[in-house]
């Protein structure tokens, strides 16, 4: 079944943020895992998941190295299942990243997974369960996990003796709905382009508050499809997450690591 979405799926690995909250001084998917670039990793799960007839790298448009890495990825990759290799450069947010690879996708393809270089350990499960809500009829898969603390809102507010700016609490919605959301996400070509047009109509400010893809596309009004996510699909933002990341694939915990 895999190689029906396969044959016309592609999927993008987003590169090119700066990291700089990881606070490497270089863009984040050039930061050692494991001692390699984390892109290699994030490659070699798409390659190992078996879902993509193309994948598409978008990397900072000012970073020879970077592209370099992603080349080479690409060659080292590529040999043995015949895989459509591009490289783009990104844009100046992830949004106009994913636009730039979008424009660069194969006449063949119409589905299409988006994944975060920033999760480079997503197992193949998550994969298998984005490209079979699609193969199922969905436009729009994104993976999650239950939330496990209790989520906020708030606004901004002075305490009463002080006027000293804090925030207070506006309101705490039910967590047994709340999910946290990861990549890849997976949409129907057509759909996601179709909101990434709308996208590039928004003001700055509405812009930046794009954080995901289905984001976009919820605001067409399309359906957005919930599967199962996995807590190796972890996004690598601070430094501890980065420990936790190394932990997870070379230490003492490895053998207990079973979760797809
Ligand atoms: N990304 C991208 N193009 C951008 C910004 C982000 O391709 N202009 C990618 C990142 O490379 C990452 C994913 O989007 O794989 C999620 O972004 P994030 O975790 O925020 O990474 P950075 O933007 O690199 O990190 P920071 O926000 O700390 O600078
Ligand atoms: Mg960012």
């Amino acid at each position: 079944m895999t190689e029906q979405v396969g044959g016309t799926c592609a999927v993008v690995i987003v590169a090119a943020g700066s990291g700089q909250r990881l606070g490497y001084g270089m863009p984040k998917a050039r930061v050692p895992l494991g001692g390699e670039p984390m892109l290699a990793h994030a490659v070699r799960g798409v390659v190992r998941a078996g879902v993509a007839a193309q994948i598409c790298i978008a990397v900072p448009a000012d970073d020879a190295e970077m592209a370099d890495i992603a080349r080479d990825l690409a060659a080292k990759s590529g040999a043995g299942p015949g895989i459509i290799w591009s490289v783009v450069d990104g844009g100046a947010d992830r949004s106009a990243s994913v636009r730039a690879a979008l424009g660069a996708l194969a006449a063949h393809i119409t589905t299409v997974l988006i994944h975060d270089a920033a999760r480079p350990l997503a197992p193949s499960g998550v994969f298998d369960r984005v490209t079979a809500a699609l193969r199922d009829g969905a436009k729009a898969v994104i993976p999650a996990l239950a939330v496990v603390d209790t989520i906020k809102t708030v606004v901004p507010a002075g305490l009463p003796a002080t006027g000293a700016g804090v925030e207070k609490v506006s309101g705490t919605p039910a967590r047994n709905r709340l999910r946290a959301v990861q990549t890849p996400q997976g949409f129907e070509l057509d759909t996601l382009r179709r909101a990434h047009a709308h996208a590039e109509t928004l003001d700055a400010a509405a812009a930046a508050a794009i954080t995901d893809d289905a984001m976009l596309v919820e605001a067409l009004g399309e359906d957005v499809y919930v599967v199962q996510g996995s807590t190796h699909s972890l996004k690598i933002t601070s430094p501890t997450d980065l420990l936790l990341a190394e932990a997870m694939l070379q230490g003492p915990l490895r053998p207990r690591w079973v979760e797809g």
